[in-house]
């Protein structure tokens, strides 16, 4: 039998918390060793228990304050301290603005040598809360118990989570009743959902085993009011159905009700059917035209598709992009990593022609139909994995660019790509990024024949430590 691993008992007493890291922890630091501890804030005091201990850093709980920073401030969320979500919470929102800037400072100085003297401050996020328009919830057969609950807990009571994973643990999930980051229905449509399944006895996923009913929920809405739920079951069952019928019964507001079967080991569903149960089998979304002269941009959502999750903040990330681009009339663009062609749409009134490209399939078909939708005739789009479809001869027949946006996932731009930005020497690169990171390694390669001209960090995500950043690059003469 497997032995439970003992936790240490060691405890730091009087520790102060000195600064926000990455992963939403902050850190304090005793003689030569790091401390990383989650939910506190730089100026907490507290007893940190130690519960991992490497040579130079080690991990901690905080299970004691004695002072509670000047930073700190409520909690809004019942499941602050548990859920790994919105880990900067209690922190006021100019003191996590100044740690998502200094995050990306820290990350261009020290990883790609950039000299940060000139960037402009963060912009923050109007919404700081109910400013997501996605969220995905999990079901499954392990539920995790918070301390409370396992002192009240009853040996036969239900171990079926639905809500969040719970950080560093791939198959437990905390059970959610109230998330403040996406607006109503978004917790009565899950709560219902857990309601009815538990009433119904219907199985959830366990995904060691690979064996149960219901697997995923997700729930997308848009500023004008519609509503796509997607449920995903591990297997076909006849209760799928009546479950569907259940949920749009009681939420009519519902404009795509969706289901997918997905049978693999892995949740992504892009190589899986997704089949419409009731309304329709995309959203449409509004953003306003870059320099307010034209009509508000529409943009088709397919179930598959990549939008930005803050709608608002999309807006002001890509004006700032637009503008970093200076973009003229005689300009050829290519938009790299362009999922359904936002930035493509979003300023193809004022350049002579925009190049998308997007791993994508269906998302590209999106990006089409919202360039046709938006009444623009000088978009071009292209799917397939950037790295092979950004050649040489891809240049030669959509004509060299005179800028380019690249705005890659998390990894950042393959060596490839980078290679090949490095041939084509468009006049300006503006490289929009979600990981400073990934961002500093690309553009410290990219300096070979550029320099860094802007920085403007923009925060998305409130009450997280997640940050983007968009940096102008002009080639160097
Ligand atoms: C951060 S999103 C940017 C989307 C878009 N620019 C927007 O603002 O809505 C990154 C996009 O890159 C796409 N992607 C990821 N890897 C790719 C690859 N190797 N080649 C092409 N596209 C890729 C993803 O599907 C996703 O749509």
């Amino acid at each position: 039998m497997k032995q439970k691993r003992q936790r240490s008992q060691e405890i730091i007493e009087k520790v102060e918390i000195i600064e926000a890291a990455a992963e939403g922890k902050a850190i304090a630091k005793i003689e030569n060793m790091v401390i990383f501890v989650p939910f506190v804030v730089p100026g907490d005091i507290v007893d940190v228990q130690i519960i991992k201990k490497k040579k130079t850093f080690a991990e901690g709980k905080a299970i004691y304050f004695h002072k509670h920073s000047d930073l700190r401030v409520e909690a809004q969320c019942p499941h602050f301290g548990v859920c790994g979500g919105c880990k900067w919470q209690t922190m006021r929102y100019e003191s996590q603005l100044h740690y998502k800037n200094k995050q990306v400072i820290d990350n261009l100085e020290r990883i790609g040598h950039i000299n940060c003297s000139g960037a402009f401050p963060i912009i923050g996020s109007e919404k700081q809360f109910f400013y997501r328009n996605k969220l995905e919830y999990t079901f499954s057969s392990k539920r995790w118990f918070t301390e409370d609950e396992i002192k009240t807990l009853e040996p036969n009571s239900p171990r079926y989570g639905f809500g969040f994973h719970i950080p560093s643990f791939f198959d437990k999930v905390l059970n959610i009743d109230y998330c403040a980051l996406q607006r109503e229905p978004s917790n009565l449509i899950r709560n219902f959902i857990r309601d009815y399944s538990l009433e119904n006895n219907l199985s959830y996923y366990d995904i060691r085993n690979h064996e149960g009913l219901l697997r995923n929920v997700i729930i997308r809405t848009t500023s004008v009011d519609e509503i796509m739920v997607i449920v995903v079951f591990a297997q076909e069952s006849e209760t799928i159905s009546p479950m569907l019928d259940a949920i749009s019964t009681k939420f009519p507001e519902i404009t795509s009700l969706m289901y997918c079967v997905n049978t693999k080991f892995n949740d992504t569903l892009y190589d899986q059917e997704i089949i419409v149960h009731k309304g329709k089998d995309h959203m449409i979304e509004f953003m306003p035209s870059f320099r307010g002269d034209r009509d508000n941009l529409k943009f088709k959502i397919g179930p598959k598709s990549f939008y930005q999750t803050n709608s608002e903040q999309a807006f002001v990330l890509y004006s700032k992009a637009a503008e970093m681009a200076n973009l003229k009339c005689e300009d050829i663009v290519y938009d790299l990593y362009t999922g359904t062609g936002t930035i493509a749409n979003f300023i193809a009134p004022y350049v002579k022609k925009v190049i998308g490209i997007e791993y994508v399939d269906d998302a590209i078909k999106d990006a089409r139909i919202n360039s046709k939708e938006n009444n623009l005739s000088n978009t071009v789009f292209y799917a397939g994995d950037m790295a092979k479809v950004l050649t040489e001869d891809f240049v030669k027949e959509n004509g060299s660019p005179d800028l380019i946006i690249t705005d890659p996932p998390r990894a950042g731009m393959h060596d490839k790509v980078i290679e090949q930005l490095l041939n084509i020497e468009a006049k300006k690169i503006v490289y929009i990024s979600c990981n400073p990171a990934t961002q500093a390694r690309d553009v410290s390669l990219l300096m070979q024949k550029y320099s860094v001209a802007s920085i403007q960090p923009v925060d998305m995500f409130p009450h997280t430590h997640h940050v983007e950043n968009i940096i102008e690059l002009i080639l160097n003469k």
